[in-house]
């Protein structure tokens, strides 16, 4: 399943078809080149939970708590965690609380994460400077997470 998205301000609206269908102990794995729009989706689905907070890429500090929503959110960016070393991180204490987990670059962490999460692959489709056209690709793996994506398609269609 692709979708095709032409701007920031969409790429916020998927954010929010995001976060309004989430359900505690989600995963989202955000995979996309630098720019692709991955923080900006992420500022999407924190608006939908209630967070007011700006959001900032968590590049440098790997995780960024947000508590003050309907659930908590864990936005975490593994760019940095090249060697995949996870273990300056308590990701099952982030588990054990039952928030909405959004990480960015989990491509360096795959075999330690849970096996079912939504993917979304962020694409941009014209190497011009400033275009603003995406695509995102969906994988969905497990029954909650297939029945999530279902809802964000619907919300994204109306
Ligand atoms: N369709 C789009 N979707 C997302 N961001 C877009 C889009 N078009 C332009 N942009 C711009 O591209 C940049 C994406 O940055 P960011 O969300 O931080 O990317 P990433 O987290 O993937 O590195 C932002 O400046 C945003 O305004
Ligand atoms: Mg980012």
């Amino acid at each position: 399943m692709q979708l095709k998205i032409d701007s920031a301000a969409s790429m916020q609206q998927l954010g929010l078809a995001l976060g309004q269908t989430a359900f505690p102990g989600g995963l989202l794995l955000l995979t996309g080149d630098l720019g692709a729009g991955k923080t900006t989706l992420t500022k999407g689905i924190a608006r939908a939970l209630g967070i007011r907070r700006p959001i900032k890429s968590p590049t440098f500090t790997i995780v960024r708590e947000y508590r003050e929503g309907t659930m908590p959110l864990f936005h975490m960016d593994m760019y940095r965690l090249e060697d995949g070393d996870l273990s300056s991180i308590d990701m099952p204490g982030y588990f054990a609380e039952q928030g909405l987990i959004v990480i960015e670059w989990p491509q360096f962490i795959m075999d330690q994460l849970p096996a079912e999460f939504l993917q979304l692959t962020l694409k941009r489709i014209d190497d011009h400077w400033d275009s603003t056209t995406r695509t995102v690709e969906f994988t969905a793996r497990g029954k909650k997470n297939k029945a999530w994506l279902n809802q964000v398609l619907q919300k994204v269609k109306n």
